[in-house]
């Protein structure tokens, strides 16, 4: 095993076992990418990668989205903006990857660690209890 960006603990938990799981499956996919940061790892493992990071977001998101409108979550709207921001980001941060072909940063590794760790545990600890 690799070094961990992020180690999941109970601190993280959204007392929603189905959206623990995947927060945690998002921590793996980070981990494996700071992992390849750290390997200086090609094009070739990193691109899937952010990919995976990519398609496993976007259908989290939609999960949580799905609750939300289930359940009337009052702050959905607002949760639901922050999720189209980090999309955005995301979408950003991989096609400059893809198209200067850079290399991973500290930076992108940091960035993308404060937005996972931010959206649990101050977006989505503010739905515990109500979905
Ligand atoms: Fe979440």
């Amino acid at each position: 095993m690799g070094k961990n960006l992020i180690t999941w603990n109970e601190g993280y938990s959204v007392d929603i076992p189905e959206l623990d799981n995947q927060h945690k499956i998002l921590i793996s996919i980070l981990n494996r990418l700071y992992n390849s940061y750290l390997n200086k790892s090609h094009d070739k493992d990193i691109v899937p990668l952010l990919d995976e990071l990519k398609d496993y977001t976007k259908y989290h998101f939609e999960s949580e989205e799905r609750l939300f409108k289930e359940k009337n979550y009052p702050m959905a709207q607002e949760h639901i903006k922050a999720h189209e921001s980090f999309k955005e980001e995301l979408l950003t941060i991989i096609e400059s990857y893809n198209d200067l072909s850079l290399v991973l940063t500290m930076k992108t590794m940091t960035l993308l660690q404060r937005w996972l760790t931010n959206h649990i545990l101050k977006e989505d600890k503010k739905y515990v209890g109500y979905i």
